[in-house]
């Protein structure tokens, strides 16, 4: 195991109901003029707004309010969003929503400090030296945004993704109410589930070795995933499905299964080039991108992809050939995203492989390397483009 510090510090207030507790914890964390930041009206056609906005009402708390974040949050809105902070004076923002809202709240409470541009941050030119606290009321198990320090943006001039990670942007509270899920239509649901499991994927397949405990819990989200996704595709109001993938996702993704040991992050660097350029679902884009990526790296580390097929998805081991039972278990990972509705192709996606050029062009990937379990140049990230479309 390699040496890590972990520092995880979002207050988790889980459970029905919860979301009308949302006033009492801005004021607890030291909001006293609130930006509530939304997406395209789920949350208003849901009554969700109003209930949060009560809440704030009874603490006697000022608001301004900015709905309309699409899914791949746009740079745009941003800039709409640090103008709105900067005019009212706003001190805390509030994400109703999911990672999209809480991304773009992540990245207008970095701008509205910041002299200059907020994209000098996503595009690696500037780091940021204080923030606007941002916590979340979160309506869907996806992202893993509501405890992690990353945000990803869509930059519109160019229609291309960048993360920019920073502990001064992980949410000071969130707010986790299950139910607050059930109104999810199914493609949302296993989009989110997808985006999950791509989360411990990208610690899953690792080269650092004696890592038994994180592999351990690694796999308990994933035969979690695996357990309860499909009950709640049959019965959405399931709340105790809908409880455990919900915080499966922020455990997915808080680094908890990812300390002290090498991540890898090629499939979601190459999922949000699909994302940016096709607006898919960024899960939907990675159940396309991560079944090419295991074929293309399997032989890399058989004898870990066999004990994920084993561990995970119960196969038995092929002791006289090893191979085999790492292409069931990758074989098996296809099948599922396909059962839950989810496109494993370029062409299901709806993604076209005469744009590949253009994905690689936005990866920028000329001179480096995206990676860490098996380093993907150029080509081998064309190869990959490549099998997705054929899967
Ligand atoms: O906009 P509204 O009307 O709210 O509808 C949303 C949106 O259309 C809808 N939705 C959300 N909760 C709902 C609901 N509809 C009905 N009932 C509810 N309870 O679902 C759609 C998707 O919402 P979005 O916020 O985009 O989903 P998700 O949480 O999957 O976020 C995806 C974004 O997160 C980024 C992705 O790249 C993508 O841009 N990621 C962020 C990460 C992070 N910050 O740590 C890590 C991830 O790997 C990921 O890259
Ligand atoms: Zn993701």
């Amino acid at each position: 195991m390699d040496n890590f510090t972990f520092y995880s510090p979002t207050y988790f207030v889980f459970g029905k109901g919860t979301e009308n507790e949302a006033g009492h914890y801005v004021k607890r964390f030291g909001g006293t003029r609130v930006l509530l930041h939304y997406g395209g009206g789920s949350v208003i056609r849901s009554g969700l707004l109003d209930r949060v906005k009560a809440s704030l009402e009874k603490e006697g708390l000022f608001w301004a309010e900015l709905g309309g974040v699409q899914p791949n949050p746009r740079s745009g809105l941003v800039y709409k969003g640090i103008e709105l902070c900067r005019k009212e004076n706003i001190d805390f923002i509030l994400a109703v929503g999911g990672g999209s809202t809480i991304d773009s709240s992540k990245a207008i409470s970095i701008g509205t400090p910041y002299q200059g541009d907020f994209w000098d941050f996503y595009a690696g030119k500037a780091e940021a030296k204080t923030s606007l606290p941002v916590a979340s009321v979160l309506t869907i198990a996806a992202a893993g945004s509501e405890g992690s320090d990353g945000s990803v943006i869509t930059q519109e001039n160019g229609m291309y993704k960048r993360g920019y990670g920073s502990e001064l942007i992980r949410p000071v509270f969130a707010i986790m109410n299950p139910e607050l899920t059930m109104t999810l239509p199914p493609y949302q649901t296993a989009s989110g589930c997808t985006d999950i499991m791509a989360h411990v994927f990208e610690r899953y397949f690792t080269n650092t070795r004696n890592v038994e405990i994180t592999d351990r819990l690694c796999e308990g989200i994933l035969k979690t995933i695996i357990k309860e996704l499909p009950k709640v595709l049959e019965n959405p109001n399931d709340y105790e499905a809908r409880a455990n993938i919900m915080w499966a996702g922020t455990l997915a993704h808080n680094d908890v299964c990812g300390v002290g040991r090498e991540q890898d992050w090629a499939s979601h660097n190459l999922e949000h080039e699909l994302s940016a350029l096709y607006d898919c679902a960024h899960g939907a884009g990675l159940a396309v991108m991560f079944p090419a990526w295991m074929t293309y790296v399997m032989r890399h580390d058989v004898n870990r992809f066999a004990q994920f097929a084993v561990r995970v998805w119960g196969c038995e081991m092929n002791f006289e050939n090893p191979e085999e039972t790492a292409k069931e278990g990758i074989a098996r990972t296809r099948a599922f995203f396909h059962s839950i509705g989810m496109p494993t192709s370029f062409a299901e996606l709806g993604a076209k492989e005469e744009d590949i050029p253009k994905l690689l062009e936005t990866l920028q990937i000329e001179g480096r390397t995206e990676g860490f379990f098996m380093k993907l140049g150029p080509k081998e990230c064309e190869a990959i483009y490549h099998l997705a479309c054929r899967e």
